[in-house]
């Protein structure tokens, strides 16, 4: 099992280029089942998950290729199974994201319910809900959802709360509806809005992206567009323009869209942190820090409010911030394993019922801790490159899920950050 050992101390500084997001990709990989032609994707980041989903889609039938970093091919028309096994959809819930477009495709479709996850239960009853209004025939047994249609009809869908995998997933099924499907309180994500835009460069008739309020006309095919690019990684830039903070460098962060990261550079600016951003907003320069991090009230919410994915990036830098801060989870009460791994290093965070109180400490010192998940991971190394002495980060394998070349990019930003297993 690999771990990252890093020696705290060492500003970033330099130039870092962001990936394609993999939160985009993995639907527009799911959604290449509804067209059976052959799709290049560009700028796919190479993660685990994206291996994952490309697995799933070869177990599936699809022929799947990496041509080259970045460049994927896609031909879903070989496609002959329509099961999503437990061993794949365990190691990744976005699996769920195959049943509607096979359903569409194939009028059947037998998914493994995925499990929960670190931070709490990751529930699909929105999903199977949305199916069920399309007229699905969906039974839950034996661990799996078993559902088929003649054909997805007409429905008129609202979520209670705003989700951003049901958006997705109900929007691609219902572009082969028979009929009118409208989505109210539909997620507002920019991984949504391209996942529409390349649906509708399919053939599909959306609109509403990035709304409240999707309307999807079905249709009878979709064609292929040829090709199609990969947003850039907001919660990925965002990761590194915390590091540049919180170590006090200058970084230069290129390839990044700033229309997704409005509510976190709010943020960031609040905390003290100067930076300068290109007219056409492709890059961010991170200006060094001449004074304390200043604390926080941060409440995670749906875009475009601010994201629980830099959470515990956030929670790193304010364990050291001059003041006391709180950060109230909005979307996942129970995401805060990352504060307990950070008192280790010295952080002084109270845990109670979604809320983190975060008493910012003169320095953090190096210690051994473990990642839970995603998130939390990039929140430990933060902290290592800030903690006096080492760190050493364990159970890597959540890092690399999401973080294209994570030690190598800081490392090339002269963080003193080694990969062993
Ligand atoms: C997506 O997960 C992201 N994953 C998550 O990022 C992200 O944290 C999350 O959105 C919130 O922004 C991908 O895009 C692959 P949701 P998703 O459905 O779609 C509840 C990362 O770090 N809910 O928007 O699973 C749910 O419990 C990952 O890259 C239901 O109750 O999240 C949560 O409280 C971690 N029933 C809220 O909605 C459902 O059927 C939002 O979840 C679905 C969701």
């Amino acid at each position: 099992m690999d771990k990252f050992v890093i020696e705290g101390g060492h500003k970033l500084r330099g130039t870092v280029r962001v990936s394609g997001a993999k939160n985009a990709a993995l639907p527009l990989f799911a959604a290449t089942i509804l067209i059976p032609e052959p799709i290049t994707f560009l700028n796919v980041p190479d993660v685990a998950d994206i291996r994952t989903m490309a697995q799933l889609l070869r177990d599936l039938g699809a022929k799947v290729h990496r041509i080259e970093k970045g460049v994927w091919r896609i031909d879903t028309s070989t496609i002959s199974e329509t099961v999503a096994p437990y061993d794949v959809v365990k190691r990744m819930r976005a699996s769920i994201y195959v049943l509607g477009p096979l359903i569409v495709r194939f009028g059947k479709a037998r998914v493994s319910l995925p499990g929960g996850c670190a931070f709490g239960p990751r529930p699909v009853d929105f999903h199977i809900r949305g199916l069920k209004l399309m007229q699905a025939d969906i039974k839950v047994e034996h661990g799996y959802i078993v559902a088929q249609a003649e054909r997805l009809r007409s429905a008129s869908i609202a979520f209670d709360k705003k989700s951003v995998g049901a958006t997705a997933h109900l929007m691609m099924a219902a572009s082969l509806a028979d009929g009118k499907v409208t989505i109210e309180n539909a997620a507002l994500e920019p991984e949504v809005v391209t996942l529409a835009e390349f649906l509708k460069l399919a053939g599909a008739k959306i609109s509403g992206e990035g709304t409240d309020e999707l309307v999807i006309e079905g249709v009878d095919a979709l064609k292929s567009p040829g090709e199609f690019e990969v947003i850039p990684d907001r919660i990925e830039a965002g990761t590194y323009a915390v590091a540049a903070y919180m170590t006090g460098g200058e970084v230069t962060i290129t390839d990044l869209c700033i229309e997704h990261l409005r509510t976190v550079l709010e943020k960031l600016r609040e905390a003290g942190s100067e930076f300068e951003m290109d007219k056409n907003s492709r890059s961010l320069s991170i200006l060094p820090r001449n004074s304390e991090i200043k604390p926080l009230d941060i409440f995670t919410s749906p875009f475009p409010g601010f994201p629980t994915d830099m959470q515990a990036q956030f929670m790193a830098m304010l364990a050291i911030a001059d003041g006391t801060s709180v950060i109230r989870e909005g979307i996942y009460p129970d995401r805060f394993k990352h504060a307990f791994e950070l008192t280790r290093l010295g952080a002084d965070i109270k845990v109670d019922d979604g809320i983190a109180v975060v008493k910012g400490v003169k320095e953090l010192t190096g210690a051994p801790v473990m990642a839970s998940d995603l998130r939390a991971s990039a929140a430990l190394v933060l902290a290592g490159l800030v903690a006096r002495g080492t760190t050493v980060v364990d159970r890597i394998y959540h890092l690399d899920r999401g973080y294209e070349d994570f030690e190598l990019k800081l490392a090339a930003l002269g963080a003193h950050i080694k990969r062993v297993s």
